[in-house]
């Protein structure tokens, strides 16, 4: 158990990257680089964690040379940290360089080569990792350039090049598959690393340790003793400006296929065997299957379709969902989704599960709640309103656990009233949260594909997803408009109070 502890609690102190490596980001100058991937870099090399040895090969358009580049990528980063140790920029910005590059042009795919090949032949490089932080419709083609201008076939020590894909991986199972084709065909599964980054947060990777080495959860884990699952991803953000893309996406292809089943998937499969990344994939990939067999037959009652409207808060007018830049005026696209399914399997048989997303809501909150049944003794049953014992896994804002159950009120004739166990790790004093990004990168150099998605877990989830999407169009769901920043549509209220239950997430 201890090893499986060690594990699942990787201490990033003790980790450690010693094979060096070429790190090429296409998509260098976008947001993602700027926010997220350059400044996850910045913690691992404050860490100490990065070999001697590593080239990052950041490639874009938008600037003539590295030193442009570079006072980019720094004030980016001063912005985002506030403060920022210059000591350890230098240390990074050392290992940096820019390569114009554009992704039509052959000719610089030849050059990238001969770039590569020079860097590599002045350190020994083990690894070369090829980070696709672009718009989706160059994934493909920059691969297949990557195959065929020679940059897979250089004298790697162990020739392992890697591929990493951000979301979104296709648009519905079809374009999914084809896009993994054509990827198979360039890199085998093993070497493809395909990005969920809510894998990344603490409290996800929490969950098997959780379920796993807490013999009270484990015990109870299953439709005996769970009356209900609830997940919810709640945003107050609006879309801002990716309105191109989310319009065509919606909640559902947004934050349900990849970010919220992932979860769901996490906290309902069976128990692995070992940690091994294939085997809690496998087992994953179990709970994704049995989505997509879902009839859905019930849809009309299961499901609630919503999107913001405008709304007046603080004397300012917040735009409706139809009212942002790159949205059809009569755009019928859900911004906000609850959804109410069932797994038929021997351990969740009946138990229904909850989920929930969506955009401009009254905050930002995402949160796993577990509630038990109410299996009180009956010498305690002429209590009315006893509460049930709930689990709550915190991912965001604040990280952490609560459990609550109940106890005497003090002084009273052995009334019952609820009260709750808090471990908030967001709150511990020296505890920094490392950026979802961190633990991400540092993975995929380690080549360790737990946090990654496999293709199976991805084509199931595109099945289910598809599957729910044809049915609201054949059954014509309803769209319910919402106040932006409110708690969503009341029929999603409705959904649980008809089943005797109500929204964990309302306090
Ligand atoms: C992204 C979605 O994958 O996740 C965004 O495209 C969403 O629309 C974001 O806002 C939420 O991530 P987080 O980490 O802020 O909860």
């Amino acid at each position: 158990m201890n090893e499986t502890l060690d594990k699942l609690y990787k201490n990033p102190d003790n980790k450690n990257i010693e094979e060096n490596f070429q790190f090429i980001l296409f998509g260098g100058t976008g947001d993602l680089a700027h926010n997220k991937i350059i400044p996850a870099f910045y913690n691992l090399a404050a860490k100490d964690i990065l070999p001697n040895q590593y080239t990052i090969i950041a490639t874009g358009r938008r600037y003539d040379n590295k030193k442009e580049y570079l006072d980019a990528l720094y004030n980016s980063l001063v912005n985002k940290k506030g403060k920022i140790d210059n000591r350890i920029w230098q240390q990074l910005a050392d290992h940096i360089d820019y390569f114009q590059l554009s992704f039509k042009d052959n000719n610089d795919f030849k050059r990238l080569k001969n770039n590569l090949e020079n860097k590599a032949k002045k350190a020994k490089i083990s690894d070369r990792i090829f980070y696709l932080a672009t718009a989706p419709n160059f994934f493909a083609e920059i691969a297949k350039k990557l195959k065929s201008f020679g940059l897979l076939d250089v004298a790697l020590e162990n020739n392992k090049a890697r591929l990493v894909i951000e979301k979104p991986f296709g648009h519905d199972f079809k374009s999914a598959k084809k896009l993994n084709d054509t990827l198979t065909n360039i890199f085998s599964e093993e070497n493809i690393f395909r990005i969920d980054h809510y894998l990344g947060k603490e409290m996800i990777q929490n969950i098997m340790v959780i379920r796993l080495s807490n013999p009270i959860f484990r015990a109870l884990w299953n439709k005996d003793h769970i009356d209900n699952i609830q997940i919810y991803l709640n945003e107050s953000e609006g879309v801002k400006d990716r309105g191109k893309y989310y319009d065509d996406a919606g909640v559902i292809k947004d934050m349900f296929q990849n970010h919220i089943l992932q979860v769901l998937s996490l906290i309902a499969m069976e128990e692995p065997e070992n940690l091994t990344a294939e085997e809690i994939s496998n087992k994953k990939v179990e709970v994704f299957k049995e989505l997509a067999d879902n009839d859905l037959s019930n849809i009309d009652r299961h499901i609630v379709r919503g999107q913001y409207d405008s709304e007046q808060v603080n004397g300012e007018k917040i735009n409706s969902y139809q009212e942002e830049k790159g949205i059809d005026p009569q755009s019928k696209t859900a911004t906000f989704l609850a959804l109410k399914l069932f797994l038929n399997n021997e351990r969740w048989q009946g138990v229904p599960i909850y989920l929930k997303s969506g955009k401009r809501l009254n905050k930002k909150e995402a949160a796993i709640a577990i509630e038990f049944k109410d299996d009180f003794h009956s010498a305690y049953l002429d209590q009315k309103n006893i509460d049930n014992n709930l689990l709550l896994i915190k991912i965001q804002p604040e990280e952490g656990v609560s459990l609550r159950f109940n106890t005497r009120k003090p002084a009273s004739n052995n009334k019952i009233i609820p009260v709750e166990m808090e471990f908030c790790q967001s709150c511990q004093q020296f505890f920094n949260s490392p950026e979802n990004y961190e633990g991400l990168i540092y993975d995929m150099i380690a080549g360790d594909k737990t946090l990654f998605t496999s293709w199976e877990e991805v084509c199931y989830s595109w099945k289910f997803i598809d599957k729910i999407q044809a049915k609201c169009e054949e059954e014509n769901i309803t769209l319910h408009k919402y106040p932006a920043l409110s708690l969503g549509p009341d029929a999603a209220d409705k959904l649980l109070e008809t089943d005797g239950r109500s929204w964990l997430d309302k306090d």
